[in-house]
């Protein structure tokens, strides 16, 4: 038996294994954004740091101002000066399962249910990013298990604020960057192009919060008494909103368009050759038409054109009953969704002086987004690693990897590129339908079991 196939051999033997440690992990709330899960991150970190520690590598969670980042070493017994050294990034964090009463079964007690023939494994953080983080870690411990070594040099870095936009892991990098600065990274967390199909994400989008409170009166006020001549600042908000988009469903900011690009003929061309359904991939999630910008298909739309979109909007009585108020003030939670060149301060600014040309004289706006933000990514497709890796994938798919785009964001890529001067190499195994963020979040099993053979082979491709 030749290395590679004792390694997929291995795995296989284990995959149980494999699934079991996977649940143990979803079983822990590890959700970033909500300081009452901190000490949840820190266990998933830990557990991550023993499992890690117990195949060889030189494994820490190491802490930062949030929570805490896995890093890990593994060098090769064989290791010789030629053998390259690749960064393997995931996050442990998770988005928070809210609204619970839309989850089948408990966000955090994973199981196995098997729908119309395939099995899923429903649980928060199985799709984004436990089940796909550890496809990296069960291939090298197939590797590890089978030949005694891996192939390559690894680094692991396995960070826990990715869903709420990373803010320690810049600083991270910059102090760490000797440390952490390897041939490239090795990013799983973006999807397959469908089911039967692998894919490279070769674009991710930028992104840019921003959070806007509109005070009209001082008080609230009663609607009966000062309804007419106090104005709402409910009616000026949704003025804002509505203006963002014109007809053809163009973002109508000034200057917002700045560093966006058409698509290169050629990009056109391969996009429309996919196999892709725009009328399916919108019957899916219950609509028909395509809300974005006229012209532009909704590949185009998702992967290559920037967006302002409105998450959440609040303000005056809201619970049970009616209640004749004019409230003080309303309250919106926006992001732009950047490509291309454009800058997240600029595209902020633009906005916000984009607003205040809406506010009535006296009325009140103020911006309480945290700024920051990262711009788009791009990673050319004629790079090396790429061949490398599709080479992998069409060896484990038989069937050719579909270089895409992605309508998500991944922060960290651009700073990988910036601070360590690594490109990154977004494989990952997710599928559309795997609802991350929402209720009743899922990981197909042959993702992860396919995801952990493809690893196990990228990680042979580029052995001795
Ligand atoms: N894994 C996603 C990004 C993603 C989703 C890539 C689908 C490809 C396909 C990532 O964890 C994520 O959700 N990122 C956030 C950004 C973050 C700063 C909150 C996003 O895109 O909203
Ligand atoms: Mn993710």
């Amino acid at each position: 038996m030749t290395d590679l196939n004792a390694v997929l051999a291995a795995a296989a033997a284990d995959f149980d294994n494999s699934l079991e440690r996977l649940f143990r992990l979803v079983r822990i709330p590890s959700v970033s954004t909500d300081p009452a899960h901190a000490a949840d991150c820190e266990t998933a970190a830990k557990a991550i740091v023993a499992d890690l520690k117990q195949l060889g590598f030189k494994a820490e969670a190491r802490k930062t101002k949030g929570r805490p980042m896995v890093v890990a070493h593994y060098t090769p017994k064989q290791a010789r000066p030629g053998t390259p050294h690749f960064l393997f990034y995931g996050h442990y964090d998770v988005q928070p399962a809210d609204p619970l009463e839309l989850w089948a079964t408990p966000p955090f007690e994973p199981v196995v249910k098997t729908e119309k023939g395939v099995a899923r494994m429903y649980g928060r953080g199985t799709a984004d990013d436990k089940g796909q983080f550890m496809t990296f870690v069960e291939a090298a411990r197939a590797w590890i298990k089978a030949t005694g070594s891996l192939p390559v040099k690894a680094t692991f870095l396995i960070e826990g604020e990715e869903e709420s936009g990373s803010p320690s892991l810049v600083p991270f990098l910059k102090a760490h960057a000797k440390e952490l600065s390897c041939d490239a990274a090795f990013v799983c967390d973006t999807n397959m192009w469908d089911r039967r199909t692998p894919a490279i994400t070769t674009r991710l989008r930028g992104l840019v919060h921003e959070e806007v409170t509109i005070t009209g009166p001082r008080i609230d006020l009663h609607s009966g008494v000062y309804g007419g001549p106090a104005m709402s600042p409910i009616r000026v908000l949704s003025k804002v909103i509505a203006a963002l988009h014109d007809k053809t469903g163009r973002v109508t900011i000034p200057g917002f368009y700045d560093g966006v690009a058409e698509l290169p003929k050629a990009t056109r061309k391969q996009w429309q050759s996919l196999d892709f359904s725009e009328a399916r991939f919108l019957r899916e999630v219950g609509l028909k038409l395509p809300a974005g910008e006229k012209g532009r298909s909704v590949l185009e739309q998702v992967w290559a054109r920037p967006t302002a979109e409105v998450n959440g909007v609040w303000g005056g009585y809201t619970g049970a009953g009616t209640k004749t108020v004019l409230p003080s003030q309303a309250h919106a939670k926006f992001t732009f969704r950047l490509v291309g060149r454009q800058k997240p301060e600029k595209v902020l600014k633009a906005f916000q002086r984009f607003v205040k040309g809406l506010i009535p004289k006296d009325c009140k706006v103020t911006f309480s987004g945290r700024g920051g933000g990262s711009p788009a990514t791009e990673i050319a497709e004629d790079n090396p690693i790429i061949a490398k890796s599709a080479k992998a994938l069409k060896d484990e798919f038989r069937r050719e990897a579909v270089l895409m785009g992605s309508g998500g964001s991944i922060p960290i890529c651009r700073s990988f590129k910036d601070i360590l001067g690594m490109d990154s190499i977004l494989v990952g195994f997710g599928q559309n339908d795997d609802a991350i963020h929402s209720p009743n979040e899922k990981y197909d099993v042959e993702s992860f079991r396919r995801g952990i053979r493809s690893w196990v082979r990228i990680m042979g491709e580029f052995g001795a």
